[in-house]
């Protein structure tokens, strides 16, 4: 089985193929930050015109590296929402009129499913487990039982963790894109020279708050005097929002003490923060339990984890009809809605 996944729904025109076999036949990002970096953050209208500027040479970029014939497609899967809704057009709507022209399935794919789904393409992962999801819309902790089953024990109740980065980093002065930029600059700071503080981090509540954080960041902006200074700040900011995580990971892991979880598992554009890895992995080596976070690369947002969902869903016949309405807002929760 070939399976081609399109993704547009923020920055990246994207396209792979998979099989069932877990083969990444290939994996085509083509990154719009150089568009986006003069306005210091993604502009919807930019990126919309983007996508359809490079949807087709990606996708063939795609077939041509994955060394198949066009007509060896077994089922087009692209993102049809959440996202950035003029990109998620783009990605459904091509995919919907390839598969129309080939005469295969099309499957319409919720894209934080993907994400949270990306490490069983990594990784032999059975369900159920304890997913961390932190991109840069979505930030939440999940029971995952199966391909459409999620049962969200934490959430944001401001930001998300991604979003914190961009933040932190626009208000530093060092723009777009954030977390990587942070992370950066963390390994050359001083963790302990502002402190700063770990919100909602008192009680056993799962739920995240980061907009406190962000204000706390631009209070100690206000001290900063050399470019040594902000750099402490980064290392002081992303050593808060790590202590958060491991906290509310930790009493995620207690609540679900009497679940046979097979392990916890990160996914999203934050994954690729091994400073966060490593405080996760570390913490589920003490609790006994495995690690999961797929490589960097399919961790931020690439076609692979939509062709692999896409996988999944043909594999339980959960085809979409072609009158599929891409939409800006998907949640997920309980027995996951089509
Ligand atoms: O999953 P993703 O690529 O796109 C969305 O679905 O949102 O996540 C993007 C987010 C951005 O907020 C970006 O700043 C964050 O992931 N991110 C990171 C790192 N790389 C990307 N955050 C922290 N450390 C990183 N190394
Ligand atoms: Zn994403």
């Amino acid at each position: 089985m070939y399976i081609l996944g399109i993704e547009s729904s923020c920055d990246e025109t994207a396209a792979a193929v998979v099989t069932e076999n877990k083969e990444i036949l290939s994996n085509v990002v083509y990154s719009q930050i150089q568009q986006h970096k003069p306005f210091g953050g993604v502009v919807p209208e930019i990126a919309a015109r983007a996508h359809l500027e490079k949807i087709d040479v990606v996708v063939e970029k795609a077939i041509h590296d994955a060394n198949i014939d066009i007509h060896d497609i077994s089922a087009i899967a692209s993102t049809c929402g959440p996202g950035l809704i003029g990109g998620v057009v783009v990605g459904a709507t091509f995919g919907k009129a390839l598969a129309m022209s080939l005469d295969i399935p099309f499957i319409a794919v919720n894209h934080i499913q993907a994400h949270a789904l990306s490490a069983r393409l990594t990784d032999d992962l059975p369900f159920p487990y304890l997913l961390f999801l932190a991109s840069g819309g979505h930030c939440q902790i999940c029971i995952v039982r199966d391909v459409d089953d999620f049962e969200v024990i934490g959430r944001t109740i401001d930001d998300s963790i991604g979003e914190s980065f961009d933040k932190v980093s626009k208000l530093l002065g060092y723009g777009y894109p954030g977390g990587a930029i942070i992370e950066k600059n963390a390994q050359l700071g001083n963790a302990e020279h502002f402190t700063l503080p770990r919100p909602l981090c008192a009680k056993s509540s799962l739920d995240f708050s980061f907009s406190g954080l962000k204000t706390a960041v631009l209070v100690a902006s206000q001290k900063c005097n050399t470019d040594q200074d902000k750099l402490d700040l980064c290392a002081s900011f992303q050593s808060a929002v790590t202590d958060v995580v491991e906290y509310k990971i930790k009493h995620a892991l207690k609540r679900c003490k009497d679940i046979n979880l097979s392990g916890v598992v990160m996914g999203g554009g934050v994954a690729a923060n091994s400073s966060i890895r490593k405080r996760l992995e570390n913490l589920c080596q003490k609790y006994n339990t495995k690690f999961f976070a797929p490589p960097v690369k399919y961790c931020t947002d690439n076609g692979a984890m939509i062709a692999w969902l896409g996988v999944e869903k043909y594999q339980k016949k959960q085809f979409s009809d072609l009158g599929f309405k891409p939409t800006p807002r998907w949640e997920l929760g309980g027995k996951f809605q089509q």
